[in-house]
């Protein structure tokens, strides 16, 4: 198959079967990845903008790796030293670096719908990394290509994404993706946490997590979004860690061959106990190997690469 999409913006945009051609571009250049020189020509030439508004440690980083093992020209737009600081609008941002020559920018921005806009505007190619509460679509993929990894394929498997679903935008991209992928999905978490329309997705609300945690392949944690709260969403953090933390006593209730999933940054002993993070069974650093091979993958394929000329 081949790939005709012009941007990356979101889960929602995309076939199983374009879903299904990236997680198989990432499993190639894994493989590169394991090379002793992990770095192949493919977008020698092309110049390529992180322009990242919200602070990153994990996406910005993978991206720019993943760029240079591709051979192309990596750039960094810092906002804190930029013109922004003086009132630039995200557009002229975006017009100057475009006027620059460059091949794609990556945008990641506090207000959904801020990479629709530039994609709307710019010439050369769009990735979200991430756009407010909205969509977070690199952010599926290297999870989708972990637990495929993992499992063998996501078919049939039973997910439960745990925690502050309200104001996650990973949350609502992998529901895309695990859905589109045929994955069972539960959610759950403090009421004021979980909106309702999660409903119309087709994912079952699950009011106690101990009631379903036995059954799931794959426990998928989030932190609470503080910094996207105004105030009041839960009573008190202990009444959380409680009910929905993934704590040493709980995981125990999870069933053989399970994982644990979070997509960082986390914030131990809340969402995820102190040490159930490093247990075996956890593959939240496999997520972030995984995340320079998938967007290797989103580069490589926007770029106007082909799965069958890859090297
Ligand atoms: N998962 C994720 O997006 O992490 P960063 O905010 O560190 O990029």
């Amino acid at each position: 198959m081949k790939w005709t999409k012009k941007h990356l913006l979101s889960i929602e945009d995309l076939t199983p079967e374009e879903i299904e051609l990236i997680l198989k571009t990432g499993e190639h250049f894994k493989s590169v990845l394991e090379r002793a020189i992990p770095v192949v020509p493919a977008l020698r030439g092309k110049t390529i903008f992180n322009l990242f508004f919200e602070p990153s440690t994990r996406t910005q980083t993978s991206f720019s790796i993943a760029g240079k093992r591709l051979s192309a020209d990596m750039f960094n737009f810092s906002v804190s030293s930029s013109s922004v600081k003086k009132g630039e609008s995200l557009l002229d941002t975006a017009y100057t670096i475009q006027a620059m020559k460059v091949d794609g920018v990556i945008v990641r921005h506090r207000f959904a719908g801020a990479s629709h806009f530039l994609a709307k505007h710019l010439k050369c190619f769009v990735v979200n990394a991430g756009d407010g509460t909205h969509a977070h679509p690199t952010q599926a993929l290297l999870d989708g290509l972990t637990i495929k990894e993992k499992f063998g394929g996501i078919k049939g498997l039973k997910i439960l994404i745990m925690g502050d679903i309200l104001h996650s935008r990973v949350a609502r991209s992998n529901i895309f993706l695990f859905k589109k992928m045929g994955a069972e999905v539960y959610v759950s978490g403090p009421p004021t946490l979980v909106p309702p329309y999660v409903k119309g997705l087709g994912v079952e609300i699950v009011k106690r997590p101990d009631s379903v945690i036995g059954d799931m392949d794959v426990v998928y944690l989030l932190r609470i979004q503080f910094e996207r709260q105004n105030t009041g969403f839960i009573p008190s953090i202990r009444e959380y860690i409680k009910l929905y933390s993934l704590n040493r006593e709980r995981k125990k209730k999870m069933k053989k061959g399970s994982v644990v999933m979070h997509p960082g940054p986390m914030n131990r002993g809340v969402e995820i106990g102190f040490e159930v993070a490093d247990m075996d069974d956890s593959l939240i650093l496999t997520q972030v190997k995984n995340g320079v091979a998938v967007r290797m993958a989103v580069l490589y394929l926007l770029s106007g690469g082909s799965y069958e000329g890859i090297n």
